[in-house]
């Protein structure tokens, strides 16, 4: 598949900046036919070290809060500072999607790349504790490393080269995110399925040189990505 707006962010230095599979053309995939309005307000859910924000803030004129819980806001507000984006386009936030520090109603949308299988496996996350914080209306955009089919009673050997069954609990196929959001009241699903980036993505990743990226290596070198792929959600509240 093409990637037009993302082809500018792969450069090594930006490369440099992804905790994943390249989350900039996951973002692209997701949010084809997106349905945010221009200049929204939107919630960079896991955002990282923010390239995903910076990619939003530029390329689709939101105003994104680059909210997340392991990476530097500081660090993260001096990137977005080189990018030559201002306070009033992107602003880093350190949070816990858990217990969001936000107003109700804050977002016109959130979008979510290669995180929501951190926090979003329990079936009251989205009612109990992200809903809140979207206008009624408003579009919930996720997208989740995850499996072609669950096969967590018989992980494959390739896997475990890389992964403990602890780590691949956290991924999972269309039919158990299906039942996850499925349970939720206060949006509808629009789509839960399958995404076309897999392998192209996870190249951009096992291309990099650190300890995260060496290690998952292992795996997809020995076949692993047969068996992985990535899963696009889209929610509406209600
Ligand atoms: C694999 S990294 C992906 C980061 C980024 N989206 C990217 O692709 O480069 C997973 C991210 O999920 C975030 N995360 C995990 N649990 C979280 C939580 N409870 N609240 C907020 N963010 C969380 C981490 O801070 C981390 O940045």
């Amino acid at each position: 598949m093409q990637y037009p707006l993302s082809e500018k962010y792969n450069t090594p230095e930006l490369m440099a900046k992804i905790m994943g599979p390249n989350p900039v053309k996951l973002a692209e995939e997701l949010l084809m036919k997106h349905q945010i309005p221009a200049g929204a307000t939107v919630c960079d859910l896991g955002s990282g070290q923010g390239l995903s924000s910076v990619f939003m803030a530029k390329e689709y004129g939101f105003k994104v809060y680059a909210a997340d819980l392991w990476s530097d806001p500081e660090q993260n507000r001096r990137f977005f500072e080189q990018m030559g984006l201002t306070e009033q386009q992107i602003t880093p936030v350190k949070a816990d999607a858990t217990t969001l520090p936000f107003e109700k109603d804050f977002f016109d949308a959130v979008v979510s790349t290669d995180s929501y299988n951190y926090f979003g496996r329990d079936p009251d996350y989205l009612d109990q504790k992200l809903l809140a914080f979207v206008k009624p209306g408003g579009y919930t955009y996720i997208t989740v490393p995850g499996m072609k089919k669950d096969c967590h009673d018989n992980l494959p050997a390739e896997l475990l080269l890389s992964w403990t069954p602890e780590q691949l609990d956290y991924l999972h196929d269309v039919a158990y995110w299906k039942n996850i959001v499925g349970a939720c009241k206060g949006a509808e699903v629009v789509c839960v399925e399958q995404m076309q980036s897999n392998e192209e993505v996870w190249s951009d990743w096992l291309m990099q040189e650190n300890e995260y990226a060496l290690g998952d290596r292992k795996a997809m070198e020995a076949g692993g990505g047969k068996y992985l792929n990535f899963i696009k959600i889209v929610l509406r509240k209600k």
